[in-house]
């Protein structure tokens, strides 16, 4: 089958035209049936959780449809998913809601230098509390033994990173929160940013040991502006709302000052609740398990990746042994978004920058870097262009390249 005809966005009538994808880290595609999920959820035409007619029922049923359908295809429970706009707002919601009441002077938060910015700027703003960084290795993964070194009585929060957005290196999560339960740091809250992870992993959240997943559905083929975190219910239960509202209060009296707030997840998911996102995102999640193909996509990274490392005057930053389909680098005296123009001038799609991860970049000597990332429906010829794009690249500014 021809992966690439799900998506009107790559869909071109002349060959010569064809662009080359390779930005799914910063947002994925939309497939068919996702568009189509959206849509039909839109005609429904009813407000969910709110209105007493038949509309409104539609909606409400459809919601709860969509939450049960996203929490079975991580082997979670329903009501342990809270919807958010995106895994930015997740982080700060388990930052400021759960970790923001409760940690103060003394209390460590352990976050990992491959973070992405909402990763690390929510804990960076929790008033009076230490944060921890753990390095990586020169291969871009997660340096274990650092994080043993950190690991504490008072470590209270361990963030870390599921997928990098920059070398694509898989953290071993199950092995990270064994070994943070045997340590003295045991009552750590184990976040996970499984952002770059759910569109590439299976991810079974009964099995994986952390506390918190957070994850964003337009970088796993959902639709914009939608995202969840998963936590179980006591965890929920000692979160205070990011914003409060309709929706999220059984009563308000206002001459007693009395204000009673919903019992679950509802609590913290105030105003009218994004039903395209949520049936969008369900139908993503079915779609991917039906159309991913992990091997592959290892296989095909591992030849980008020869292929880049064989030439002169390009570098990797990392090469994680766990990984998936991102991989970032820089090509000598020319700055990465010089790159990305010319290479958008063939048709090839990367991002360019500090790629929200500057510590990272900096831990491989670097302020910019050129990122590639694979989706479900690249192929050989893609890393082809990719490469051929680079050699162009070289070409033009009179770089080292062969
Ligand atoms: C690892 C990681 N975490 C978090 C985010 C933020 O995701 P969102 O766009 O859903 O806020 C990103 C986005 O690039 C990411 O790559």
């Amino acid at each position: 089958m021809d992966l690439r005809s799900p998506f009107p966005a790559l869909r071109s009538d002349d060959p010569a035209n064809r662009l080359t994808y390779l930005d799914c880290a910063a947002t994925t595609p939309t497939p068919r049936p996702v568009l189509d999920a959206v849509a039909q959820a839109m005609a429904l035409g009813g407000s969910p959780g709110r209105s007493l007619h038949r509309l409104g029922f539609a909606a409400t049923q459809a919601l709860a449809a969509a939450r049960e359908a996203i929490a079975a295809s991580l082997v979670a429970r329903a009501e342990e998913l809270v919807f958010v706009r995106s895994a930015t707002e997740g982080l700060n919601l388990v930052a400021a809601g759960w970790a923001g009441p409760r940690l103060g002077e003394g209390d460590v938060v352990v976050v990992g230098r491959d973070a992405h910015s909402s990763n690390l700027l929510p804990w960076l703003r929790l008033r009076g509390v230490t944060v921890e960084v753990v390095d990586c290795t020169a291969s871009g993964e997660l340096d274990l033994d650092d994080l043993a070194r950190v690991l504490g009585p008072r470590t209270r929060v361990v963030a870390l990173t599921h997928v990098s957005n920059v070398t694509g290196a898989v953290t071993p999560i199950a092995a990270v929160a064994a070994a943070i339960r045997a340590s003295a740091a045991a009552g750590a809250l184990l976040v996970v940013d499984g952002a770059q992870a759910l569109a590439h992993l299976p991810i079974d959240l009964s099995r994986l040991g952390c506390d918190v997943y957070v994850a964003s559905a337009h970088k796993t083929y959902g639709p914009p502006g939608f995202g969840f975190v998963w936590a179980r219910e006591r965890c929920w239960a000692e979160t205070e709302p990011l914003v409060v509202g309709g929706g999220a209060v059984v009563s308000l009296d206002l001459d007693r000052g009395e204000v009673r707030y919903v019992d679950g997840p509802g609590r913290l998911e105030a105003g009218t609740a994004n039903l395209p996102g949520a049936a969008g995102t369900a139908a993503a999640l079915r779609w991917l398990a039906e159309n991913r193909d992990l091997e592959r996509e290892r296989q095909l990274v591992r030849e980008a990746e020869d292929a880049l490392a064989e030439r002169r005057g390009v570098t990797l930053l990392g090469r994680p042994r766990e990984r998936v389909g991102v991989f970032s680098f820089v090509v000598d005296g020319v700055h990465a978004h010089d790159v990305a123009s010319i290479l958008d001038s063939r048709g090839v799609a990367v991002r360019a920058g500090h790629l929200c991860a500057q510590p990272l970049l900096r831990r491989f000597g670097q302020t910019s870097a050129v990122r590639a990332s694979l989706g479900v429906f690249n192929d050989r010829g893609d890393v082809e262009r990719l490469v051929a794009g680079i050699a162009e690249v070289q070409r033009v500014f009179g770089g080292a390249g062969r």
